[in-house]
This record gives structure tokens, sequence and C-alpha cells, in this order.
């Protein structure tokens, strides 16, 4: 990058806050995929008005600017692909205000959504997204995913809790959207446009968010399944009951074998499937619905049920789930997780064609994730030294996708576009609503300088 646009920047933001060591280039290069470009120069901005100015400067340069909050995404969103401006948001870590008379909270998007979470709890309320890194990964970039999780059947997704955002759009401006209100409709919902652009669009630099009081109690029930089916069959039976349960996660043979051997639960590994249920409310509810729930996989199948009987007991299950990722990792060199979503009726279809995929392409896939909304991580086992296996799982990979649309789903649930899964959008999106999305993008970023070459399939 030019020197000058290096000391331009410096002069606007403070020049302890721009680094071109070679050190930190290597740092930011990563982030959740196994792809990695290092940066021209990283610049970690403290205020709105940092992040002003670099858009200023960045757009009126033409420089790529890749905003990054914890960077544990698993579609390369936080990769900066064409080089330019590393913008760490990690440092604009403050909770702002927790409004108990709004039920709110205002927030910077390089709070930890843990971290959100916990100081909620203090008050007797609650923040229910939950991604799978909730340990590291930042509200913003959430907001940047629409973040899910596990807890997204019964909660929902981040955007659901979304009630303000201040963004920076290239050029420098700032936005105010929404507000402290749940209703809003003054104008159109530009905020709805921000929330899953994957940094496309503009820089979060504040998020409010709703909260909602904290459910008394929880319970966590384990069943073991012969058959992979029954476990699919049996989450719509809880619902069918009237049990909204708080999650519904799903785990095949190998991915509870990787758990067990790494985190040694005590998990049975001889079943083709797990199902993780918990439900949530008070204290009587939650009894009487883990016992029904309890009936329910029963009589769907499930060879044993085994119920949670303390708090420790609960959260080492929910330990063993959160760290399904590194224990996915320890299987083999590299692997491909995808993130499919599909009509929760069509989940055991969606599994055997996985099954039907991973013979033709003669690779192992392995199967979990949060199946009561139909959000399924099919995950491709591989080494990417070996280009002939490589050309396999890009089959492979096309393959899910492909598989997952024509069962009336979707490419992304909660892991968002990137670069992984950017040219398989003109297959997945609606040929006329690319166009708009096409426009929206020319619309707050006519130079394409942020986060250039993800999201949408054409530069
Ligand atoms: C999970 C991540 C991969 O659910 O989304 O573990
Ligand atoms: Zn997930």
């Amino acid at each position: 990058m030019d020197p000058r646009i290096i000391k331009e920047l410096r002069d606007a933001v403070g020049a302890e806050r721009v680094s071109t060591a070679a050190e930190d280039l290597v740092a930011y290069a990563y982030d959740g995929t196994w792809a990695e470009q290092q940066p021209d120069v990283v610049i970690h901005p403290q205020t709105t008005a940092d992040v002003a100015a670099v858009l200023r400067i960045a757009d009126a340069q033409r420089v790529p600017v890749v905003p990054r909050g914890a960077a544990t995404g698993l579609a390369g969103g936080a990769l900066p692909v064409a080089g330019g401006i590393c913008l760490n948001l990690a440092r604009m870590n403050r909770i702002l205000d927790i409004c108990i008379p709004d039920t709110l909270a205002v927030v910077q998007p390089g709070v930890i959504t843990l971290d959100l979470q916990k100081a909620v709890e203090k008050h007797g309320f609650f923040y229910p997204p939950d991604p799978a890194s909730v340990y590291q990964c930042t509200i913003g970039g959430n907001v940047a995913t629409n973040a899910g999780g596990p807890r997204c059947l019964k909660y929902g997704v981040t955007g659901d809790y979304v009630l303000g955002l201040e963004v920076v759009v290239p050029g420098g401006r700032v936005l105010r959207l929404g507000g402290r209100t749940i209703k809003n409709v003054s104008g159109y919902n530009l905020m709805g446009l921000f929330i899953g652009s994957e940094g496309t669009l503009g820089v979060v630099t504040e998020v409010t968010v709703r909260l909602i009081p904290k459910p008394a109690a929880q319970m966590t029930a384990l069943a073991a399944f012969p058959r992979l089916a029954d476990a699919c069959e049996a989450v719509g039976n809880i619902l069918q009951a009237g049990v909204v349960p708080l999650v519904t996660e799903l785990m095949d043979r190998a991915t509870t074998r990787a758990v067990e051997d790494f985190k040694h639960l005590g998990l049975p590994t001889d079943v083709d499937a797990l199902l993780l249920v918990a439900v949530d409310g008070d204290a009587d509810a939650v009894t009487r619905e883990i016992a029904q729930v309890a009936v329910i996989l029963e009589r769907s199948g499930a060879r044993e049920v085994r119920q949670a009987r303390s708090a420790q007991e609960s959260e080492a299950l929910w330990e063993g789930r959160r760290n399904l990722s590194p224990a996915i990792q320890r299987l083999a060199r590299n692997k491909l997780g995808e993130d499919i979503t599909v009509p929760r009726s069509k989940i055991p279809e969606m599994v055997a064609r996985l099954a039907d995929i991973s013979r033709a392409n003669d690779l192992p896939i392995i199967v979990y994730g949060h199946i009561g909304d139909g959000n399924l991580h099919p995950t491709i086992l591989c080494d990417r030294r070996d280009a002939a296996i490589m050309r396999r799982v890009e089959q492979a990979a096309a393959d899910i996708l492909e598989a997952a649309v024509a069962l009336g789903g979707t490419l992304s649930g909660e892991h968002g576009i990137g670069v992984f899964k950017r040219d398989h959008m003109l297959r997945g999106v609606d040929g006329n609503a690319l166009a708009y999305m096409a426009g929206v993008k020319a619309l707050f970023d006519p130079h394409d300088i942020l986060n250039p070459g993800k999201k949408l399939p054409f530069d």
C-alpha cells in the first residue's frame, strides 16, 4: 500500500493504532477457516470517529477495508482476500448501558457475546443468541452474520434482538438506525440491511439489543438413538406435543466419538445419533416439560434417555456441545463445515442425501446441528495438501449446497456466505433478488471498498 496512505491513516487515528509490523500482518491473516491472507495494514479504532476517518480515507483512495471482530467466522468473512486494511474492532469493547426500565443494553461492537450475557444476567436479564463461539465471538460479528446458535428454535437469532445500530458507511458518514423501541416503522428498515451484511455495506460501531427476563430454570436431557432418522422425528414429535424446547442438538456417531475422545463425558458412542434437548421457563413448567420430553424421546425410538441431575452435569454436556468444532478438528488435518438449513420436515431426507454425497465423493462427512431449526453442520474431513482430495471436497460441498436448496432450504443459516459460498449464490438465491442486492451494495459502497470479494457473486 502506498506509504502516503499509511501516513494519512496514522495522522487521522493516531500512529499507535495503525500497524504494518510483519507480526501483526501475520496475526490478522486468519479466521475460523483454513484460508489465510495478510492485510497490508491493521488498524485498531477506539471510537466511531476513528472508524469514520478510516472509511473516508479508504473510500477516497479506493483501499479495501475488512471489518473484523474475533474472527471466529466459518465462511472466510473476516479475511482480507484483496489485502488492504484490517479494521480490528475488538478494542471497541465497552458495554455502554444496561437499561433495566427499557430492558435493553447498548454495547460497542467488540464486546464478547458471553460478557454481555453475563453482565445482563447479574440484573436478572437474558440475551439469548448464543453462537457456539460465544466465549470468543463479538456482538459486532454476530450482527454482521446475523449469528444464530442452539437457542434459535425458541428465541430466534441475533437480528431478532437488535433494536438499534450505529453504522459508518464508506465515505465516513455515520448512520443512526432503529433506536430503543421494539416498534419502529419510521421509514424503511435500513437497519435490517446491515444485519447479516457480513461487513459489505458498513461498519457497525454501536449496537442496542433487546433483553428478556432470565427464565428461572433450565433442564437438559440426552437421548441415544440407534437410528438417526428417529432422532429427527423426535424433535417434530416434541413440538407437536406443544413443547418448544430451548435447544435440540443432534450429533451423529462420529461427532459423538470425537467429543467423547476430547472431553471424556461418558457419552454413549455405540448409537447412530445423540439428541441433546433442553427446556427452560419457570421451575414447575420445566419439571413437567422435561418429563414429557423424556417420554416422547423414548416413544420416538430412543434406547436411553438421561436427564442431567445437576446444573454441573448439564453444564458439562453443554461444554461438550460448544466444543464440537475443536473436537472435530482433531479428526483430520482439515475440515470444511457447512451450515445449510432446510425445512425441519426435510431433515431426515437431507441426512440421507449427505450419506449419498459422502459415498459418491469418497469423503467422510460428519453431521451435527441445531435440528429444531433445520440447521445442519455437515462437516467434510479432508487434507488440504492433497489436490485430488480437495477437488472432491469442492464437489461434495457443491452437492451439499445444491441438495439443501433443492429441498427448499438455504446455503447458510448462520455462518454467512463469506468467500466460501459466494459462487453458489447464483444457484441458491433468486436472480431478481440478487440484482436488487447488487443495487443495495452499490448504494452504500459504490467503490466496492468494504469487504470486497464477499457475499455477492460478482465484483
Ligand atoms: C456450531 C457452529 C459450527 O454450531 O455453528 O458448533
Ligand atoms: Zn451452529
